[in-house]
């Protein structure tokens, strides 16, 4: 098996790449920070025989993206499984003039991102009529969050992109599968002061993801407890939603991006 992964060097992506190692695939590591990148290929390399390779980039730039999945394919082969992982996370108001840049790069990374990292295999995966690209979502772009419009909206971006590539496959056998996670134990949840239900460790929810990828699901939320919220969330009327979430805890702005 050959698994491309994006926003490898930390949390729910290297915890996906331990995870398809222990499985003997070959792997594609990729995230800007080389040297985190360079520590876990390390670390995979102990634990069994497996091929990784290692693309220190920016997700926002296409065309490195493109030079990484030709290098990949050329010495592995096309991937069985992509995985658009990479994402950032801020506090934004648009209240506050300054943080239109953030909301310029959290869609970059979230959304653009996305669409570059799938973009270079998609036209091969169909014509070979099988795989998975498997984009991470949030349930947070499952209705506006307080102070996090740029998050919340790129996620939900991020559901309609991947529906819309998922009806764009529906008949060439290559399945699109939309991952939302609720609160995982990662970097990026670790500046959060606020109660977190349902929190869940990397390795953990790295199986559930594995099981969901691999059985070709739609759309997963993982853990299964934050399924019911995002339904629950989906329902609930504007007025009552609008009471409640005004009281949610809100994400630190001026995070490095
Ligand atoms: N943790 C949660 O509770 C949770 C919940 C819902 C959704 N998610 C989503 O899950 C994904 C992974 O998040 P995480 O919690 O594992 O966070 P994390 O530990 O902060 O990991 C984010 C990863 O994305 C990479 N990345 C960020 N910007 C990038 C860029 N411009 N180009 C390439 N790589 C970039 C980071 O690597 P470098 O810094 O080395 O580039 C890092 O490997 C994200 O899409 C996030 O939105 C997480």
């Amino acid at each position: 098996m050959r698994v491309f992964i994006t926003g490898a060097s930390s949390g729910i992506g290297a915890a996906l790449a331990r995870a398809y190692a222990a499985k003997g695939a070959t792997i594609a590591l990729v995230a800007r920070r080389e040297a985190a990148l360079r520590q876990l290929a390390d670390e995979l390399a102990n634990i069994t025989a497996v091929q990784v390779f290692i693309y220190p980039l920016d997700v926002a730039d296409a065309e490195a993206l493109q030079a990484a999945a030709s290098h990949f394919i050329a010495r592995a082969g096309l991937p069985d499984v992509v995985i658009a992982n990479a994402g950032v996370s801020v506090g934004t108001l648009t209240e506050e003039i300054g943080d239109i840049k953030a909301f310029e790069r959290v869609f970059a990374v979230n959304v653009t991102g996305m669409v570059n990292t799938f973009a270079p295999f998609a036209a091969a995966m169909r014509t070979r009529g099988g795989g998975r690209l498997v984009g991470i979502a949030s349930v947070a772009g499952v209705r506006g969050l307080p102070g996090a419009g740029a998050y919340s909206a790129s996620k939900a971006a991020v559901f309609a992109y991947l529906e819309s590539l998922r009806v764009e496959m529906r008949d060439c056998g290559v399945k699109v599968v939309t991952i939302a996670p609720g609160y995982i134990r990662t970097p990026m949840t670790a500046v959060n002061d606020y109660p977190m239900p349902f929190l869940m460790d990397t390795d953990v929810a790295a199986q559930h993801m594995l099981r969901a990828i691999d059985r070709g699901a739609r759309c997963s939320v993982i853990p299964w407890q934050m399924g019911v919220v995002a339904i629950l969330l989906r329902l609930v009327p504007d007025a009552i939603y609008d009471r409640l979430a005004a009281r949610a805890g809100r994400k630190p702005r001026n995070l490095p991006l």
